[in-house]
């Protein structure tokens, strides 16, 4: 934390005027609205609703958004947490907040490497398949749920 305040990137965050922070904190929010708005769409499909859109519908198009939006998120909170780092550490919710992110891009990658969701357009998924996928997509669900809420309650500590 304290090589990360030091950095270049923490000395632009914190002395190139006032509006950086706050530019860089509107990245980070429309970061996440894309990923949990594209996310939101794709667990609740495997949770089992709208059973009548193809997941390849879904595949197409959603995953791309998400994946952007993540993309945002990450690079726009490394330069929020640059602005003083140091002052997060003994912060509870960074640790809760850091993991569930961890666990979701795992959940993420098992979906995408997973028999079902490479064979989705090939042939109709097994009951025992679209259980599995519905398991993460309910972990997926709670690992941004999650990531959000102890973002957002970082500063109320
Ligand atoms: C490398 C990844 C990330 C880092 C280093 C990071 C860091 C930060 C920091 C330092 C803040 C400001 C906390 C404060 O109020 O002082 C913040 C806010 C927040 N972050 Fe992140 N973040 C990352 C990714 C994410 C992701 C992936 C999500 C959600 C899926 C997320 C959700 C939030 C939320 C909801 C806020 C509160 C925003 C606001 O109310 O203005 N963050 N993040």
């Amino acid at each position: 934390m304290t090589w990360l305040e030091g950095s270049t990137l923490g000395h632009f965050m914190r002395e190139s005027g006032p509006w950086t922070y706050a530019i860089v904190n509107l990245a980070h929010i429309l970061g996440i609205a894309s990923l949990f708005g594209a996310i939101l769409i794709i667990d609740l499909r495997l949770l089992g609703l709208w059973r009548r859109v193809p997941l390849v519908a879904l595949a197409a198009t959603a995953p791309t958004v998400a994946a952007c939006g993540l993309a945002l998120a990450l690079v726009s909170g490394t330069g929020l947490l640059a602005t003083k780092a140091t002052e997060y550490v003994g912060n509870p919710f960074i640790y809760i907040k850091f993991p569930a992110i961890a666990l979701g891009i795992l959940n993420a990658m098992a979906v995408r490497r997973s028999a079902a969701w490479r064979e989705r357009s090939s042939r109709p998924l097994t009951p025992a398949e679209t259980r599995r996928l519905a398991w993460m997509g309910g972990l997926s669900l709670a690992s941004w749920l999650t990531a959000i809420a102890a973002g957002r309650l970082i500063a109320y500590w």
